[in-house]
């Protein structure tokens, strides 16, 4: 952004005081920052902060001679590469979609050519209301983009979606090129392995490296996606532009990963994740017992199976490491989870799998498969990734054609 001339709008909703933080952000990226504020965002946070994060006076009347004999409505305008609405209120929202000119904000949105950019924040109803839903369409369709907003408790007491995106998330989704295939995606990537406690010292592991689920968070990272990466116990180093929760077992994963799920767009299972657990896990180490000893094991949640479930769940990738039968099997599981695609890999043969850095995919969906063939896991993760967001593509499309065919006609 170096060099960049942002026009930060700040408009009247509890979450102005984040906006504070991302011009300190925006100005640490290399941009330089002019804020106008509505009547309502002064409600909220006073102009003096503005001016004093940014080092510009801050902009708030249309109809004030003093101020346009600075820099005016059209001077600001012009001056804006990019005009960044955050937060964006209902009522904002509205007035832009429907051109409105009543205030300096407004004003400076319809006088200037740069690209617009908002990012909602409102009550989980507002923002779910049909009025709101379709102005944001149309604001779409005329090429305004809009990030968030992400979903979780809220201000007012509700939880769902309408937070606005946190500053670090806004300025990377500005960093990332509109046209990345996976830009302002929520995706969540589980990997590596899971260990199962058996006691303080022993547990129950698997082979996986957990260099797959590395690359394919790198990758998704790569495509403008936010990036939630859930692993197991593995000592890699963290991709850039993903956030990372480490755990141990498969409950704690699960639970993990239903915390961080909601609203995303896509989600990964990459992670070897045990199929059982010791039933209990014992406070003191074992002592050496008779010749022969027995674990009682009891079934670990299908973390997967889980976010396939869920109502309005993101699209699903899981993988099967199959030594046998691959697509037979990988099939079975697509359908048996109920999977959107499943990447199929073979392993148990040298130089491929687990722990290697080489691997062979191959993807399947209901009614298609493609061959990525052989290659590095970094080289294999970015066209599965690539592959996925086409088709998360192709099935909103889908979804959205349903949608309109479904509406009642009028007339
Ligand atoms: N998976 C999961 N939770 C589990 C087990 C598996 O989320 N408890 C996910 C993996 O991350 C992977 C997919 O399911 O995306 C397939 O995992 P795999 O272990 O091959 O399938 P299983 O159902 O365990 O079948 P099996 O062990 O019998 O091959």
């Amino acid at each position: 952004m170096n060099g960049e001339n942002i026009v930060l709008g700040v408009t009247g909703g509890i979450a102005a005081y984040k906006s504070a933080e991302l011009v300190r952000r925006l100005r640490d990226a290399g941009a330089d920052v002019r804020v106008v504020m509505t009547r309502g965002a002064r409600a909220f946070v006073a102009p003096l902060t503005f001016q004093a994060v940014s080092g510009n006076p801050v902009h708030t009347e249309l109809l004030d001679d003093k101020a346009e004999a600075g820099m005016g409505h059209i001077e600001l305008a012009r001056w804006a590469g990019r005009v960044v609405v955050a937060p964006a209120t209902a009522d904002f929202i509205a007035r832009l979609a429907h051109g409105l000119a009543d205030d300096l904000l407004s004003t400076l949105c319809l006088a200037t050519t740069a690209p617009l950019i908002v990012a909602p924040a409102m009550n989980q109803q507002m923002w779910s209301h049909p009025a709101t839903q379709d102005n944001c369409r149309l604001l779409e369709e005329r090429g305004v983009r809009i990030i968030g907003p992400e979903s979780g408790s809220q201000a007012c007491g509700d939880t769902g979606p309408g937070r606005m995106t946190e500053p670090s998330d806004l300025v990377a989704a500005l960093m990332t090129p509109p046209g990345a295939a996976l830009a302002d995606r929520h995706v969540v990537v589980t990997a590596g392995p899971t260990y199962e406690d058996i006691d303080p010292v022993r547990f129950i592991g698997n082979r996986s490296s957990g260099r797959m689920g590395f690359a394919v968070a790198a990758a998704a990272a790569a495509a403008g996606a936010r990036v939630s990466m859930v692993a197991g116990p593995v000592r890699l180093p963290t991709p850039p532009g993903v956030e990372r929760t480490d755990v141990r077992g498969a409950v704690e994963m699960r639970d993990t990963v239903m915390r961080v799920v909601r609203g995303a767009d896509l989600f990964f299972g990459v992670a070897a994740v045990a199929d059982y657990r010791p039933r209990q896990q014992a406070g003191q180490k074992l002592k050496k017992g008779p010749d022969r000893q027995h674990l009682d094991l009891v079934s670990n949640p299908d973390i997967i199976a889980e976010v396939a479930a869920l109502e309005d769940g993101p699209m699903t990738v899981g993988f099967a490491a199959e030594t046998e039968q691959l697509e037979q099997h990988a099939r079975e599981k697509l359908s048996a989870k109920r999977l959107d695609m499943i990447a199929a890999n073979r392993v148990g043969r040298a130089g491929t799998g687990f722990e290697s850095e080489q691997n062979e995919i191959l993807l399947l969906w209901p009614g298609g498969e493609r061959h990525l063939g052989k290659g590095s896991k970094r080289q294999l993760a970015r066209s599965l990734v690539s592959a996925a967001a086409d088709r998360l593509r192709d099935r909103e499309s889908i979804e959205t054609r349903t949608d309109q065919d479904s509406r009642p006609a009028s007339g």
